[in-house]
């Protein structure tokens, strides 16, 4: 199982490539704008530095909703750097800029993927990543989770080869229930990926060792 980091802070990004299991970097307009970036320059400038950070996959999410828009961004997106996936919404023209970028040998994450049904238009137009949101699933008392196990069990299946990556990540247990869902790849706040390291036997374990160990100091 792959993990991103799901944020545009590059302080977040670095402190998790320094943890050396960092695989991507999601983002989405939110997250650009948290991070008080303006203007179409400060955005590519903000792309190449995350893309300067990490080594895999970079997620860069068009603004446009209209089709010729998210051509015309996601070219400008994909000429950025070769670490740069074009992330596009579920939507008609979304499926239809996914087709065409798929079709030019450019990474595609179809992003906003609330259905089963969406993600397999995602998967037959030949995208790499497709993002189903668990969490706003969950706020909405659905079952994030469970989509994650149905269209890992759909794609199976038929051997689509577009992965499923586990989006809108709240909390630790979200991993490790989109893990067992079989999820390609989880897309996370740095907090929920730095939880899976609790456990307090093993802070009372360093505690023990680290005593027991003074106590052999010559
Ligand atoms: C990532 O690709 C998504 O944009 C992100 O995970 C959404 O998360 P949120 O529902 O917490 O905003």
């Amino acid at each position: 199982m792959k993990f991103f980091i799901d944020t545009a802070n590059l302080e977040q990004i670095k402190e998790a490539q320094e943890l050396g299991v960092l695989d991507g970097v999601t983002t989405n307009p939110s997250l650009m704008a948290k991070e008080g970036i303006k203007g179409d320059a400060a955005i590519k400038a903000h792309y190449k530095q995350i893309c300067e950070i990490v080594e895999g996959d970079v997620s860069a999410e068009v603004f446009g909703t209209e089709y010729d828009d998210m051509i015309r961004q996601g070219e400008e997106l994909a000429a950025l750097h070769s670490q740069i996936t074009i992330k596009l919404p579920c939507t008609k023209d979304g499926i239809r800029a996914v087709k065409y970028f798929s079709e030019k040998g450019v990474k595609t994450n179809c992003t906003l993927v609330f259905t089963v049904g969406q993600a397999l238009l995602a998967a037959k137009a030949g995208a790499t990543y497709v993002s189903p949101f668990v969490g706003r699933l969950d706020d909405i008392s659905s079952d994030g989770v469970a989509l994650i196990k149905e269209i890992v069990d759909v794609f199976n299946y038929y051997g689509y080869q577009t992965q499923v990556l586990a989006a809108s990540i709240r909390h630790t247990q979200h991993i490790i229930d989109c893990m067992k869902a079989g999820a390609d790849v989880a897309t996370c706040p740095l907090k929920a990926i730095l939880g899976l390291l609790n456990h307090p036997l093993t802070d009372k374990g360093v505690e023990i060792f680290v005593a027991d160990a003074r106590k052999m100091e010559g």
